[in-house]
């Protein structure tokens, strides 16, 4: 049989991964630890899908060099099937791992199995069960010179767009799951966006119905998004004639990627304070406690135009995107991952949950300024900017007035509010370090640093 990949692991996004596969001609090996999976696979009828509940003969019938996918859950599982698998293997065979996996992991397993002959390729995948299955959006990194041979099957299974395939090598090491980690944190951000928008429209008075057409209005131009999307059909869609939206308890849960981008960007000493926001929220609505003893029976009423907001939200959401492309632009100088932005933004215009007409803009500003440290600072945003930004601070301004929670609106105000500020109070913060510590200070008028007898 000779397959050309095998995948460890079908679930939700192995087996999608599979039949992606198989639907495109490839020949695929499937293994899962619970046999009953490969089972529903093998009941699917696909001619080219080999089944198998023993390890052994799983890695024999693939093709040399052998190319394994493993789909299970970041972590542990990752490391206990990389050692199962690995006495099976030959020197020039090639694990992937298309999980979730934190990128620093990556980076030690790629090490690891280098030593050993092995190339270990980190591939993030986005697009959730559909998008694995009818083209997700990768991010391939490992050794570039084995890239044609992993790059054929991932390119061809990817989602196309313009015909391109949103699969692009990504760098050495772990830097694909390091942009897909990214990737996630930017997707936070745009989820608590639009969340607070609907709060914020709920408060205004507009039921689901309403703001399901409301929001399939914002649904075009640049900020024509997937999310958006989505969100107009969970707001319509009824179990026993009531909104399922209402019947859904107001507690938010993680798997880890978004806290990962938070502590990462605060590794690096970049600000992404909108996919912090948005990571604190969710854990804002765990807190049972404090919610149980203060929370109001009923949302304030606000009196707002929906159309500010519609331009928040079309400001926030650039925020959020330029914030995690300035974390990735950081992490090519420092961590030397040396990414194409242009092919970031290219790979995530579609297949994957970000995926919005926003990324042809980036595409479009990093083709012209590959270095641009901060989208914001691109022309072709200057006006995006001014036309939205009193919007930003008239929604932010309401809310906190009436005690609706939009932590992810303050954070875009404040922000631009930082950017555009006379002053952001650091002289005093500078003069305390001195005064304490003697950390010294620079001067307006003088160069050099300086220290100060404050008493
Ligand atoms: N779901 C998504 O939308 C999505 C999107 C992108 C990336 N991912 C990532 O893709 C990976 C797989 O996610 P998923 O959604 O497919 O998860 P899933 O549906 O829970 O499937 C996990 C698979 O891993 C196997 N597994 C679990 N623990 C294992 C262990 N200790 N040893 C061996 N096999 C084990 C499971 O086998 P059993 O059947 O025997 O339990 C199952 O086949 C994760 O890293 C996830 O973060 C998920």
């Amino acid at each position: 049989m000779h397959s050309d990949i095998g995948i460890i692991g079908l679930g939700v996004m192995g087996k999608s991964l599979a039949m992606n596969m198989l639907n495109h001609e490839f020949k695929v090996s499937g293994y899962n630890r619970s046999f009953s999976s490969v089972q529903e696979l093998i009941d699917k009828g696909y001619d080219q899908f080999y089944g198998f509940n023993d390890l052994v003969s799983f890695i024999d019938s693939l093709k040399s060099p052998k190319i394994v996918m493993l789909m299970v859950p970041a972590g542990e599982p990752v490391d206990q099937m990389i050692k199962k698998i690995l006495p099976m293997l030959s020197k020039g065979d090639i694990i992937m791992d298309g999980g979730n996996s934190f990128f620093r992991d990556s980076e030690r397993r790629s090490v690891a199995l280098s030593h050993e002959g092995i190339y270990f390729y980190a591939v993030g995948v986005s697009g959730g069960e559909k998008g694995a299955l009818l083209g997700p959006s990768i991010m391939p990194s490992g050794d570039k010179a084995i890239y044609p041979i992993v790059g054929k099957i991932l390119e061809t299974i990817a989602a196309k767009k313009d015909g391109e395939a949103c699969c692009r090598y990504i760098g050495k090491l772990g830097s694909g799951h390091y942009v897909k980690m990214v990737h996630n944190g930017i997707e936070y951000a745009d989820m608590q966006l639009i969340a607070e928008s609907v709060l914020l429209l709920k408060a205004a008075g507009y039921d689901n119905d309403h703001i399901s057409d409301l929001i399939a209005s914002w649904n075009q131009g640049p900020i024509k998004s997937y999310l958006l999307d989505i969100t107009v059909n969970i707001l319509k869609e009824k179990e026993d004639d009531h909104h399922l939206v209402d019947k859904i308890l107001d507690v938010s849960s993680h798997k880890g990627t978004g806290k990962w981008t938070s502590l990462q960007a605060l590794e690096q000493d970049v600000n992404v304070s909108l996919i912090q926001a948005a990571f604190m929220a969710r854990l804002m609505s765990n807190q049972a406690s404090l919610r149980a003893a203060f929370s109001n029976d009923s949302l304030p009423k606000i009196t707002i135009d929906p159309k500010l907001i519609h331009q928040a939200y079309k400001l926030g959401k650039l925020i959020a995107y330029a914030q995690g492309f300035a974390l990735y632009q950081d992490a090519s100088d420092q961590y030397g991952y040396d990414l194409d932005l242009e092919a970031i933004a290219t790979i995530f215009r579609a297949g994957c949950i970000i995926q919005s007409e926003l990324l042809e803009e980036l595409r479009l500003v990093f083709k012209d300024e590959p270095h641009i440290e901060n989208i914001l600072l691109a022309d072709r945003f200057k006006s995006w900017i001014i036309d939205n930004l009193d919007a930003l601070r008239t929604v932010g301004s309401v809310a906190v007035n009436s005690g609706i929670p939009t932590p992810i609106y303050l954070e875009a105000a404040t922000y631009l509010n930082q950017s555009h500020a006379f002053s952001l109070g650091a002289n005093i913060i500078q003069a305390q370090r001195d005064y304490f510590g003697a950390h010294t200070f620079k001067r307006i008028d003088v160069e050099g640093s300086y220290h100060h007898e404050w008493e």
